[in-house]
């Protein structure tokens, strides 16, 4: 669908999640929490309703299909949601791909990932995205989700 549109012309927004994330709720769950990644998957589909918008939720282990989705992402999501995992902090190739494309990538993190260990403290992605959140757990992915309709930097 061009512009960002559905069928239903809500615009859809990606929310695309890397590496390790299909672990959630099961992995050192102190740190990223008890929710699952399909729990969050839902509370955003119910409030992407709520917002008028429609949600396109996908996770994957490999940078490269990362990579290909962000590309695809050109001319159909009107905004990205991504948590890059482990990829934040080294992929170049990721950060290209964001400078690429036309729709705005909010980027999240469930954990503060500035007061965790030193080599989170990087993000090579940030300066190419939209802004960061990070820190709030499963609400980060919603804060931004929020951000998207308020700010209307999805329109
Ligand atoms: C993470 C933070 C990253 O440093 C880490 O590698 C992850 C998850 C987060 O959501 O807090 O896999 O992106």
């Amino acid at each position: 669908m061009a512009s960002g549109r559905s069928r239903s012309a809500a615009p859809v927004v990606w929310v695309l999640s890397g590496p390790n994330l299909n672990l959630l709720g099961k992995r050192e769950p102190k740190i990223y929490g008890k929710h699952s990644l399909q729990d969050i998957h839902k509370m955003l589909e119910k409030a992407a309703k709520t917002h008028g918008l429609v949600v396109d939720c996908r996770q994957t282990n490999h940078e490269g299909e990362l990579i290909t989705w962000l590309q695809q992402s050109d001319g159909i999501a009107s905004a990205i949601i991504l948590n890059a995992g482990a990829l934040t902090h080294s992929s170049i190739a990721l950060r290209d791909a964001i400078s690429a494309i036309k729709p705005p990538t909010i980027e999240v993190h469930l954990s503060h990932i500035f007061a965790r260990e030193k080599f989170r403290h990087t993000s090579l992605l940030a300066p190419v995205c939209k802004g960061m959140i990070s820190g709030f757990g499963a609400q980060s992915y919603l804060l931004a989700l929020t951000a998207i309709a308020e700010s209307k930097i999805n329109r």
